[in-house]
């Protein structure tokens, strides 16, 4: 019986309270405000609008980017930390087609985030086998993202010097030694930084490439982040990490 009250009341809503639900949609897809109760924002634990942010990454990200190479899952919990974290500078590597920028761009200018957006990639002149050549950044192109080319972790030190509040996202090379030595410089330059890595998915006994996944592990344990908040995205490959700083 309740049930089918509670089916009424649903349907049956009357046009000034879809249209009064449907401005608040709205209102809140274009800047985000925590639930009452929730932790305002900053360095306490990630905590985000699921629902209403999901409607965000469907109806206006998966149309741009698509599900590769970021399915949703990990699509949100890319907008997720920008939504709550509110960083004043975000910086990546590598840029290749500009997936990732184009992410950090769309959700920035949605909820309101005032921050700047810089993006890495290898000179062309130095070999590496997911170069893109001149289709670097061709998503961002026309957009107020900054295009660098240079060794990522080299050319984010200079720019994380000033940063109060950055995000990271480390997409270069996806080698062990590689990720160690990206996240290594890094804490080095910005320790309070926001870090998320990508292709860290973990599946013991596979033939995968675990080098993010463990290098990760030791970057905790190196620089005393052990108690730090740690989310996957782990639902299969190719797997994203975040490392929030602690409160
Ligand atoms: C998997 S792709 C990144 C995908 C990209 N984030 C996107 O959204 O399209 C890896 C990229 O990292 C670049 N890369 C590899 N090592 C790098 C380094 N040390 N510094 C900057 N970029 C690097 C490669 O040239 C390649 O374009």
């Amino acid at each position: 019986m309740a049930k089918a009250d509670g089916a009424r009341h649903k349907f049956g809503m009357d046009a000034f309270t879809r249209w009064r639900r449907g401005m608040r949609a709205l209102v809140r897809g274009w800047s985000w405000r925590p639930s009452p109760g929730a932790p305002r924002t900053g360095r306490v634990r990630l905590e985000c609008d699921a629902p209403e942010l999901g409607r965000f990454v469907w109806h206006r990200l998966l149309p741009v980017v698509e599900t590769s190479p970021y399915p949703p899952h990990e699509l949100m919990l890319m907008c997720a930390v920008v939504v709550h974290l509110r960083p004043d500078v975000i910086v990546e590597w590598g840029t290749h087609l500009g997936v990732s920028a184009r992410v950090f761009h769309e959700v920035a200018q949605a909820y309101g985030v005032a921050t700047q957006v810089h993006s890495i990639d290898l000179p062309p002149g130095v070999a590496h086998a997911e170069h893109p050549g001149d289709r670097r950044g061709l998503l961002v192109r026309h957009l107020p993202v900054t295009l660098h080319e240079g060794d990522g972790p080299v050319v984010a030190q200079a720019l994380l010097r000033h940063a109060r509040n950055p995000l990271v996202f480390i997409d270069g090379d996806h080698r062990y030694e590689s990720v160690l030595r990206d996240g290594r410089l890094v804490l080095q330059a910005a320790p309070n930084a926001a870090l998320l890595f990508h292709d860290t998915f973990f599946q013991p006994g596979s033939g995968y490439n675990h080098g993010p996944h463990d290098s990760i592990r030791v970057l905790l344990r190196e620089f005393g982040r052990e108690d730090c908040q740690v989310i996957e995205a782990a639902l299969g490959l190719p797997g994203l990490m975040l490392v929030m700083p602690r409160g």
